[in-house]
């Protein structure tokens, strides 16, 4: 898969200005520095706003989805310890987030759920029974071997469309395929199967969580 998508300049290793096309182009791809974290946070938050999962657990309510996503994804994965992310930026906003953990700290242990548990509360509301439910079948899928687990991966709404989402996921796979790494995610959405499709994830299985098919996707380890 080409790691150039649409005119979206790729440099997913550092988080050094993006090269002088990127800035021609005004879109790049790279890792997120820590002072990006809101940033990132508000862009999660915007694109998964309705999501099916995220709408599920806000009880149909667009615009808690979008602060629950954005609570959430701060607690549980963006500001994590173990947490990858690759951004994409147009002219220094951004725009674009993947997230990314290397199993067996894809799963928050013990100690950070107790860690985070305040937070949680404080950001879920009503929802953290649906939130727990959801993320409990997740967990029980989560192969107990060797994989990049990626997630979530979001572009703002305005962008969507426009390559950013597999410029980001080609920049990350491409640091998976390095390492000679299987991959495995997470989706609630059909139209995204087709996209993870082009990347060699396949269906695993699937669940019904309170009326959303999720289904798990797997990425064999890439031999080129
Ligand atoms: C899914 C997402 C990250 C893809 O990024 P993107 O930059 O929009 O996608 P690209 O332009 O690189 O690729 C287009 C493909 O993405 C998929 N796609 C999913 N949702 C899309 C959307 N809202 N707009 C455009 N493409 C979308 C389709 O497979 C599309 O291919 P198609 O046009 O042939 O149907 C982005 O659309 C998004 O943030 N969606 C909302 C949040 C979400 O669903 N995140 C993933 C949860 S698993």
């Amino acid at each position: 898969m080409p790691n150039e998508q649409k005119g979206v300049a790729v440099s997913p290793t550092d988080t050094a200005p993006a090269n002088p096309e990127a800035v021609m182009d005004g879109i790049g791809v790279r890792r997120m520095s820590p002072g990006e974290l809101d940033a990132a946070c508000t862009v999660i938050g915007l694109a998964f706003a309705d999501n099916p999962n995220a709408l599920t657990m806000a009880g149909g309510d667009r615009s808690k989805a979008q602060r629950i996503m954005q609570a959430a994804v701060r607690v549980a994965k963006l500001g994590r310890q173990y947490s990858r992310v690759v951004v994409a930026e147009d002219a220094g906003r951004i725009i674009g987030v993947l997230n990314a953990a290397e199993w067996p700290n894809c799963q928050l242990t013990m100690r950070e759920k107790l860690k985070t548990a305040p937070a949680m509360v404080r950001a879920m509301g009503l929802a953290l029974p649906r939130v727990l439910r959801m993320t409990s079948v997740w967990a029980k899928h989560d192969p107990r071997e060797r994989h990049w687990h990626v997630g979530p991966i979001g572009v703002h709404p305005s962008y969507q469309g426009r390559g950013i989402g597999s410029a980001m996921l080609g920049a990350f796979l491409q640091t998976v395929d390095e390492q000679k790494s299987p991959a495995y995610l997470e989706t609630d959405v059909d139209r995204n199967v087709a996209l993870y499709e082009n990347f060699g994830f396949k269906v695993i299985a699937h669940a019904d969580i309170m009326g959303v098919n999720n289904r798990f996707m797997w990425r064999e380890v890439c031999v080129a």
